[in-house]
Formats: structure tokens, sequence, C-alpha cells
């Protein structure tokens, strides 16, 4: 089997210019007015601190910014300031302003948050050093500036603050990217999806191609059954730890954090496991798993005993992620969400239409409407959709109406046909 590859949409929609920055424009202007000002001279402080929550935009807006003004841009991460020699390393790149061809530079150092430990200190002490004496543009980042690490440093930069965008604005980011992938979706879904990521634009984006992906659709009802839930534990990262763990300790801590029943989490499970493990030996020990979990979800049914809930929740998790053996992991898959309970919450006016059907058969048969709708209307759709005379008989006899008879049959043409069989 051949899983497709995806791109992730923040990567596809990642802002080429500033002009395609979402929010704080005011931050975005202070920088531009900072780096300009390395025209005139080298500026009193040769750094400039961006700071603010996750996603929301600090190193697209540098990014974006180089590209405009054609400014070569030298990003360094958490990973090139382990110790205090890897960061000398990179020192002389910002001793100079304009390169060899005439272009300007703008050094990066990006994710200063992932500096940690005493072991760092000197990591950071050698950053003031190269900022101190800086020839060209340094841009740092982190999400919090106060950090007591920083304290000497902050000194030297100048300080700009990122702050989250209003959901509005994150909701209309949303709309560009359904147009351009061409999903008609409802105002309202998208302004839950931007609510629900309290101002992460990145997380905005990745919920929503989770969720609209190949639709071509996205309605309020799609989203809304999720409700709020805390982000950090969401309901991805628990499946990760399953799909993908590689522990079975930590695969059954994701049971701990997953926000959703054991019942949810199954279909969860059971939804995403085709995609993710495409190695079909490894598939059938999956679905091998799943059926045992379901096994005992049975036994638990049928006794009342809950103890038996530790072994669904070791096969769900542990069995589960234990299947992966030669998968090799292709590019990046999205996660679905199970189309089982889409289904029963997209149809709810039809459940509510099935029981009036219930109530019906109930006068007729004598057993409840709840018992009627889950054990005869079954049959009572396949007749129906199959002989038209049998099915104005019945229709007659449980004195079922035009719509009912429809949503039987499923279709306004046959449903016609049926009930001019019964004038
Ligand atoms: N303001 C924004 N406008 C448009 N897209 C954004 C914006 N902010 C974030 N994104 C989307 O989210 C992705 C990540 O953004 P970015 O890396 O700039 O976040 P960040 O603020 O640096 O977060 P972190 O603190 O986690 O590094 C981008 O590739 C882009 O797709
Ligand atoms: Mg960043």
């Amino acid at each position: 089997m051949q899983s497709p590859v995806y791109t992730t949409w923040t990567l596809k929609y990642k802002p080429k210019s500033l002009a395609e920055v979402v929010g704080n424009k005011e931050a975005i202007e202070k920088f531009g007015e900072w780096v300009k000002s390395w025209e005139k001279g080298v500026p009193k402080k040769r750094a400039a601190f961006l700071y603010g929550p996750p996603g929301v935009g600090k190193t697209v807006t540098v990014e974006a910014f180089a590209n405009d003004f054609k400014m070569e841009l030298v990003e360094k991460n958490a990973s090139d300031y382990r110790t205090e020699d890897a960061v000398k390393r990179f020192a002389g790149l910002a001793s100079q302003f304009g390169s060899l061809f005439g272009g300007k530079r703008i050094v990066l150092l990006d994710e200063l948050d992932g500096l940690t430990g005493t072991a760092d200190r000197g990591g950071v002490k050698a950053i003031t050093e190269i900022v101190k004496t800086a020839q060209c543009p340094v841009v740092l980042i982190a999400n919090n500036v106060y950090d007591p690490r920083f304290t000497n440093l902050r000194v030297f930069c100048l300080l700009i603050e990122f702050k989250k965008p209003p959901a509005g604005e994150v909701a209309k980011h949303l709309k560009r990217i359904c147009s351009l992938e061409g999903i008609q979706a409802d105002e309202n879904a998208l302004k839950f999806i931007a609510q629900r990521s309290e101002g992460d634009i990145r997380s905005a984006i990745n919920d929503l191609q989770a969720l609209a992906q190949g639709k071509k659709r996205l309605t309020y009802e799609d989203v809304s059954w999720l409700g709020y839930r805390d982000r950090q534990d969401t309901i991805f990262n628990v499946l990760r730890m399953i799909l993908y763990g590689k522990t079975c300790v930590g695969a059954k801590q994701a049971a701990d954090m997953a926000d959703v029943d054991v019942d949810m989490l199954f279909e969860w499970i059971y939804e995403n496991a085709p995609a993710h493990l495409t190695d079909p030996h490894d598939l059938a020990k999956a679905m091998d798993a799943l059926s045992m979990a379901d096994v005992y979800r049975g036994r638990i049914r049928l006794t009342q005993d809950w103890s038996f809930m530790r072994y669904v929740i070791d096969y769900l998790t542990a069995g589960v992620a234990m299947a992966r053996q030669n998968t090799k992991i292709h590019g990046w898959i999205p996660f679905k969400f199970p189309e089982r309970i889409q289904m029963l919450s997209r149809s709810k006016a039809e459940r509510a239409a099935q029981l009036n059907i219930g109530y019906k058969i109930k006068r007729k048969c004598h057993i409840s409407a709840v018992r009627a709708t889950k054990e005869v209307i079954p049959y009572l759709r396949i007749i129906f959709k199959n002989n038209a005379e049998m099915a104005a008989g019945l229709a007659k006899w449980l004195d079922l109406d035009q719509e009912m008879i429809e949503s039987l049959v499923g279709s306004k043409e046959k449903a016609e046909a049926i009930t001019r069989l019964l004038s």
C-alpha cells in the first residue's frame, strides 16, 4: 500500500513577504525600522530580541523581512548553541554587515529557550559577546525574554514583543488558506478553530489541515463536537505517542494524557492506524491488538467488571505501539477525525427522524422505539430499497408519512414510486 506524502500547510502557506504576515503590525514595524537604521551606521542596540508565545510568527517575520529586502539571512538554532565553543565558531558571521557581493546580512539566533542548564551559561555569555561587537543586525528569538539567564544579554538588545493575534485575524488567514485549497468553509467553523488555538497560528493551521484537507466543505458541525480541550495534550499528540511509540511505557502514558474517553480513543486509533502503519503485517498486528481491546471492552459491558479496563488500555496503547516493526516513515501524514463519530454528529436530524419511525413500529410490534430503530429499521431499509410493492404495504400498515418513506429509501423518486402504489 502506497501512502500519499503530504506537505504541511504551515509550510505551504508560510508567508514569503511581510505583507502576508498576520497581526503584530507594531512589532513588525519596530523591527523593520531598526534593521533599516543600520544603513546609517551601527545603532546603539546591535541586537533585536523578539519574544512572545509560540506560533505567532516571530521566525517568519525575520525570514519574510530578509526576503523582501533581499538580505542574506544566516539562521542558527538551539543545536548550534550547545557550548561556548560552538557559539564562538559562528561569531565571525556577525562581524560584517555587507557580504563580498554587496548584499546585507542578518544573523538570526532562533530558539534561545533551547539553551538549558548551567552548562549553557557559557553559551549565553558568548552570545552576549557577539551582540556587543556585532557589525550587522543580530536577531535573537525566545519565548520568554525575562528568563533570568538573559538578564545580562537583555541590556544590549532592543526588545520587541510579539503578541497573540486576535481570533478574527487568525480566522481570516484560515479562510484564505481554505479558498486556495478550494474548500468552502463556514465562518463559524473557522472562528471556532481560531479561538481554540488561542492565538497560536501554527496550531490553528495544523488543526485546519487535519479537519479540512480533502474536503469540499467545512461546516461548524465538522469542528464543533471537538469541544475545547487542553492544547498541550491534544489527541494528535496522544495518537503520535501510540502509533509512533517506541516503548510500551510511553504508549501507555499517552492514554493518561488523552482527554477523550476510551471508546473515543479506540475510534481514533482504529481510524488512523491504516494510514500510519503502511506495512500490512504491522497493520494486521495493530488490528489484532485493537480486536483484543474490543474483546475486553465487551467483557466489561457484559460483566460490569471494570478491572478489565487495564487490558483494554494495554492492548489499545502498548499493543498498537508494538505493532510497528517494518513500516517506514515517509513524510508527514495527517491524523483524521474518526469518521464513525463524525457521522453520528452530522446525522442528528436524521436520527430524530428514525426515532419517529421507531415510534410507529412500536405501536404495531410492541417493542421499544429504540429497539425498533436498532433492530427493525435496518431491515426496513433493505426492503424499501428493493421491493416497492412490499414497501408500500408496510408503509400503509405502519402508517408512515412521505418523509419517513423517503428517509428509508434514501431517494425522492423511489419514495414517490412507493406512495403512488399506496393511492
Ligand atoms: N503571523 C503569521 N502569519 C501567517 N502565518 C503564520 C504566522 N505566525 C505563524 N504562522 C504559521 O506558523 C508557522 C510557524 O510560525 P513561526 O515559526 O514564525 O512561529 P514562532 O512565533 O517563531 O513560534 P516558535 O516560538 O514556536 O518558534 C509558519 O510557518 C506559518 O505557517
Ligand atoms: Mg520560531
